[in-house]
């Protein structure tokens, strides 16, 4: 999704602004800009594509600059285009780069027409710097003229400015978007992106909603929604490169794959003692309010939806709670009634997912005991927001394509799953069992990791295919769906999943050699007629790849047996979507996709 940098120093900051354009690319974006300013004049550069492309010109062209913006831009009104690119200008004198969208653009940009001004893109940011501009010739100042203009935008919104006629400040805004200042020596930062700015500073702030701030190379200040001058918290965060780098790997999705051992590891540690879970991991009174649930809702996207799925089951069958999920962008709108005593759940790995944030904006308003978030950004609006958080602490995820995110997730909402059953007083003996399994997870995904051979062997058969469907059952279902997302995010099949005792009732219809089924065959008491849903596939001449308990011995004819490590019946699914993590790693890998940047996506969706 879009990313924002901007930079006030006492040396040249073209190249720290590129260099943070690059720590965004993981975001997803389709092209890239910057607006730099030369004293006399505003050097405006733009490129469709990636950020090298930015970067070509910049070398080519070697603008010096001590005020800056720049941005990486992902589609969202008018097309890919270097016209519809950030920065966006008004009579080459206010610049302006802008996340979010402006929900009124239409009815703004007639009027501003009507002003006089025109229109070069089909975007609803390029108005933001028309409307600066106005404001500006009336005789405001750009600060005051932000907030003029802020009283017209509608929607979300993260905004940086520069004016031709002042070299020193630039002015931001937030609003719904997020948007953070980055304090160095002799320099400030604005970004929406901690990682964009992680190079040059370790001490962020973190804007609130309405902030405005005015930034120059030695100072800055913030105004709230009011215009009341305010100091907001500073926060000190090592992002270490380590983290922000692929060492070895190919791709960071490789290395994000290859980490979960230690990823998982991260989210137990000090959490789990003796037989049991620690009291308050979520915040302090966490485990008394606990005791008192009576009703699950959990909303979030995406992956972070596929693992919440799997908690459903698991908090009825440990912690004996009814649970309900919603897609975060649908809740809103099936007008949820919400009993008494229910706890409203949001997982996300960014925290910053618009659907998300606005889901738990809406249940704040209804009558929830609370809300609880798992998330594995600290300094998100998501934690923030929340009354409960455990944070995954899987470190930065690079690749847009969710893999230890999720594993961490699953990890964290079992955590949960044996919480809620804590304070309730329930199946003390199944919670030491999961309680001493989740100890040994981190080895047994260690474990999984290994068939990675036979995965590749299996990987030539699927990619040179136009579709392919998953099955599972019970708790293995969302992990068929997340390993169907995986497969069509990266490498472009469609795939699609489905509860094994489904294909009966539809799906078997598109059974030939050209739909490779990748079945989910652990140890359970349904292990028998997954069996025999297999069987109805092999019998149509479907190839099956199947990912099965050591203990299933079925003839797979062309398709291929691989057998996973044993684990604790409730703990498996998070083993089980390790070889898929793989599998459609390796697949993209021979369509020569862009794995960690897939065309049309983005890693944080922050608009809805
Ligand atoms: C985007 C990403 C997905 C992710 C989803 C939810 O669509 O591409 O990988 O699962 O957002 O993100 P969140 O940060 O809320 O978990």
């Amino acid at each position: 999704m879009c990313g924002i940098i901007a930079a006030a120093s006492t040396r040249n900051v073209g190249k720290l602004l590129v260099q943070g354009l690059h720590k965004m690319e993981y975001r997803g974006y389709d092209s890239a800009g910057i607006a730099l300013h030369q004293n006399e004049s505003i050097a405006h550069l733009r490129a469709l594509g990636k950020v090298q492309l930015l970067e070509n010109k910049m070398i080519a062209e070697k603008p010096k600059s001590k005020l800056g913006i720049a941005h990486t831009r992902w589609a969202t009104h008018g097309e890919p285009s270097e016209i519809n690119a950030h920065p966006h200008k008004s009579k080459d004198s206010v610049y302006i780069v802008h996340n979010g969208i402006i929900e009124n653009y239409v009815d703004l940009r007639e009027s501003l027409i009507g002003y006089g001004y025109e229109f070069s893109s089909q975007t609803d940011s390029e108005l933001i710097a028309h409307l600066l501009d106005l404001h500006m010739n009336e005789g405001n100042s750009m600060l005051d003229a932000m907030y003029l203009a802020k009283e017209k935008l509608e929607g979300a919104y993260a905004i940086a400015a520069i004016d031709i006629k002042d070299n020193t400040n630039l002015v931001v805004a937030r609003n719904k978007s997020p948007l953070l200042i980055g304090l160095g020596t002799d320099e400030m930062f604005a970004a929406s992106d901690p990682l964009a700015i992680a190079q040059m500073t370790n001490d962020f702030i973190f804007l609130e909603d309405g902030d405005v701030a005015e930034i120059s190379a030695n100072s800055y200040k913030i105004f709230d929604s009011s215009k009341k001058e305010v100091t907001r918290e500073v926060t000190h965060i090592d992002i270490s490169n380590q983290a922000t780098s692929k060492g070895d790997y190919r791709h960071f999705m490789e290395k994000e794959i290859y980490e979960q051992p230690e990823a998982v590891s991260n989210t137990i540690d000090g959490r789990i003692g003796g037989e049991d879970v620690l009291d308050n991991i979520f915040g302090l009174g966490s485990s008394d309010l606990f005791a008192k649930v009576k009703r699950i809702q959990i909303v979030a996207c995406g992956t972070s939806l596929h693992a919440g799925r799997v908690a459903a089951n698991w908090f009825s069958s440990i912690a004996e709670l009814p649970c309900q999920i919603d897609y975060a962008s649908e809740y809103r709108y099936r007008n949820p009634h919400v009993d008494d005593d229910s706890l409203i759940i949001t997982i996300s790995q960014s925290g910053e997912t618009a659907d998300t944030l606005a889901a738990l904006s809406y249940a704040k308003e209804k009558n929830y005991l609370a809300s609880l978030a798992i998330c594995n950004v600290p300094t998100s609006s998501l934690a923030r927001e929340s009354d409960f958080v455990l944070f995954t602490n899987a470190g930065p995820e690079i690749g847009v394509a969710s893999t230890k995110a999720f594993t961490t997730q699953l990890a964290a909402l079992m955590l949960l799953a044996l919480s809620l059953a804590k304070s309730k007083d329930l199946n003390p003996k199944l919670r030491g069992r999961i309680t001493n399994a989740l100890r040994l997870l981190p080895e047994i995904i260690s474990e999984s990791l290994l068939q990675k051979e036979q995965i590749v062997a299996i990987a030539p058969s699927i990619a040179n295919k136009d579709n392919a469907l998953f099955l599972g059952r019970g708790i293995f279902y969302p992990i068929a769906k997340e390993g169907a997302l995986k497969l069509k995010e990266i490498s472009y099949i469609h795939a699609e999943a489905y509860p094994a005792g489904e294909l009966k009732h539809g799906p078997l219809a598109l059974i030939d050699e050209n739909m490779p089924v990748i079945a989910l065959a652990p140890e359970s008491e349904i292990a028998e007629k997954l069996i025999s849903n297999l069987e109805e596939v092999k019998a149509r001449g479907g190839t099956l790849y199947v990912f099965a308990d050591p203990s299933v011995k079925m003839d797979v004819k062309a398709g291929e047996l691989v057998h996973m490590p044993k684990c604790d019946f409730f703990l498996t699914p998070i083993v089980y979507n390790i070889p898929l993590q793989i599998l459609s790693y390796e697949v993209a890998l021979l369509r020569g996709t862009d794995i960690d940047q897939p065309r049309n996506l983005a890693k944080s969706v922050t608009v809805e």
